[in-house]
């Protein structure tokens, strides 16, 4: 396949780019009365609005026949099929099967069908959550098992702690409280259990490797927290284990038997459909579990099944494109218009930018382009009072996906909605320094006034974003989002033609922790000499 900067198809985005860029949004849906039609989806009840993307119908025509020049649908036949895609680990990539029903597609690796081994896991999920939320385990002091710690990092902590606080009831207190710690600051653990009662504690240590430092270092406090509450007891009844290395799970002192496997072709990133969701099956019950997969089984089914111009994510992909590699953007703003999805940019952080913030491509040569952006983001409408400054009168291209869950019409609701509608309209239409000069004479300011103070009011406006409407924040709901996302990924690492399921580069930052840690803690070592001068200004702060 030729390098993707010199393909024709990036050669005609490219031509096309310029040919478009004099343009304003406000010009494309003046010249379009449908444009809203044209260029909004639906799958379900999910909504999705591109007409505020900086494209035209012609735009869309070249990203799709770009996707067809990658051999997109060759790719996800691929993936769908087990085939090693993961090739510098030698692995499958099937998170879309943990959400199988083994009905609509059968999933297998090197031949061997995997669907037992995942009606097994939900199986025993299933025979866990129910016991615990129908007060039926107890602890070794034989009290009731009614709260649980995830002690868990990166993919193992941030998908169910993100949903969790998304499907969570604001209005009544939880069946079984569920709680995360992820950070290996002693603080995070201590403020987390400090008003628990470790004879109630069940904690879930969720690691796929069992060898993350942060993960075992809380791991082992929360042993010592127990034991000194309960003595010898066996505090083992307290734990459970979510890990690929079951050895090393029962090395910890945690019992087979409490150990849920989690298959190697589930990245840490794409496996809230794994074990790594028992957290979130504890809290919202096995049932709305389920309903979690089954959105995300519907999106699936639409994103292997919808021909690429109707087909969310590939659309949402391709997009992300247009913007990163032709229209200049450097990061993407995620704001959920909802308090409790809050959580959802720094779950998307991870799926995005530790999948394609990659330099080579899959054969190990320079990319060429722009991969992944730098993906941020929090609540609205807090984010208004934080930096949309910069989104209407900055310097930068901000494509921004505002996911607005759209709930029933209670006033506070509609706010949100409201504010959410109102941003997004408002930085694609912006305001000339005229409109802003005439708005200044018509509240009485004389004309030197505001012909002085116009050009400090004008926005440019032009900003893109995508609206992505949702019914209610239900678990259905919930699973459809999540695996829009997750599919958008895979598809811009297949047109960037690199690995989005490796992650050498945090492995490597992991390693130098681990080399610097114990050299640090001696006080010896040859390091660089910012490192060096660091730890010596540390020693002696510490005289
Ligand atoms: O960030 C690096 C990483 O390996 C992630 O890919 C993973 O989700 C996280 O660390 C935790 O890894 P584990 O689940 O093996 O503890």
């Amino acid at each position: 396949m030729i390098p993707l900067a010199q393909s024709p198809e990036w050669r005609a985005l490219l031509a096309h780019r310029d040919q478009l860029a004099p343009r304003h949004l406000n010009d494309l849906f003046n010249e379009d009365a449908q444009r809203f039609a044209n260029f909004s989806l639906s799958q379900g009840k999910l909504l999705v609005d591109f007409s505020k993307q900086r494209v035209t119908a012609d735009t869309l025509r070249l990203l799709t026949q770009l996707a067809d020049a990658r051999d997109l649908a060759g790719f996800l036949r691929r993936m769908a099929a087990g085939e090693t895609i993961n090739h510098t680990e030698q692995r499958a990539v099937l998170h879309i099967a943990m959400r199988a029903d083994g009905h609509d597609k059968s999933y297998s690796v090197a031949g061997v069908d995997v669907m037992p081994q995942v009606r097994e896991t939900r199986a025993r999920m299933r025979a866990l959550v129910d016991a615990l939320r129908a007060g039926k385990i107890m602890g070794a002091s034989g009290k009731l098992l009614r709260k649980v710690v995830n002690i868990g990092i990166g993919g193992s902590d941030l998908g169910p702690r993100m949903a969790v606080q998304a499907l969570d009831n604001p209005n009544q207190r939880p069946a079984i409280e569920v709680r995360f710690v992820a950070n290996i600051d002693p603080a995070e653990f201590a403020t987390t259990v400090r008003d628990l009662d470790p004879a109630e504690t069940l904690f879930i240590v969720a690691s796929k490797t069992f060898t993350t430092q942060e993960t075992l270092a809380n791991a082992n406090a929360a042993k010592a927290w127990l034991a000194a509450a309960l003595g010898n007891a066996d505090i083992g009844n307290h734990f459970v284990a979510i890990s690929n290395n079951v050895a090393a799970a029962e090395a910890f002192g945690i019992a087979k038997e409490r150990c849920y496997a989690m298959p190697e072709w589930v990245g840490g990133r794409y496996s809230l459909w794994s074990a790594i969701g028992l957290p979130l099956a504890c809290a919202i019950g096995m049932d709305a579990f389920e309903e979690v997969l089954a959105g995300a089984r519907e999106m699936d089914m639409h994103f292997l099944n919808a021909p690429f111009a109707r087909n969310l994510p590939v659309l949402m992909a391709l997009i992300g494109i247009w913007n990163i590699d032709f229209l200049g953007a450097t990061s993407l703003a995620v704001l959920p218009y909802s308090y409790q999805l809050g959580l959802l940019p720094s779950y998307l952080q991870q799926l995005d930018m530790e999948s394609n913030g990659k330099h080579v491509t899959r054969e190990g040569d320079a990319v060429g382009v722009m991969t992944a952006p730098i993906l941020w983001g929090s609540a609205g409408t807090v984010g208004q009072h934080a930096f949309h400054q910069l989104f209407y009168q900055g310097t930068h291209v901000t494509p921004i996906d505002f996911v607005v869950p759209v709930g029933d019409a209670e006033p506070a609701q509609e706010a949100l909605v409201a504010n959410a509608l109102a941003q997004s309209a408002a930085l694609m239409k912006g305001k000339t320094a005229d409109d802003a000069e005439k708005a200044l004479l018509a509240a009485g300011r004389s004309a030197a006034e505001a012909a002085r103070l116009a050009p400090h009011l004008a926005c440019p406006g032009n900003q893109p974003s995508t609206m992505l409407l949702l019914p209610q924040l239900t678990p259905h709901a919930m699973g459809q989002l999540l695996a829009l996302y997750e599919h958008k990924v895979a598809v811009q690492g297949c047109i960037w033609n690199v690995n989005s399921f490796d992650q050498w580069g945090v492995e490597y930052g992991k390693q130098m922790a681990r080399e610097i840690l114990p050299k640090m803690l001696a006080g010896t070592g040859n390091f660089d000499a910012s490192t060096a001068g660091l730890l010596a200004a540390i020693r002696a702060g510490r005289k």
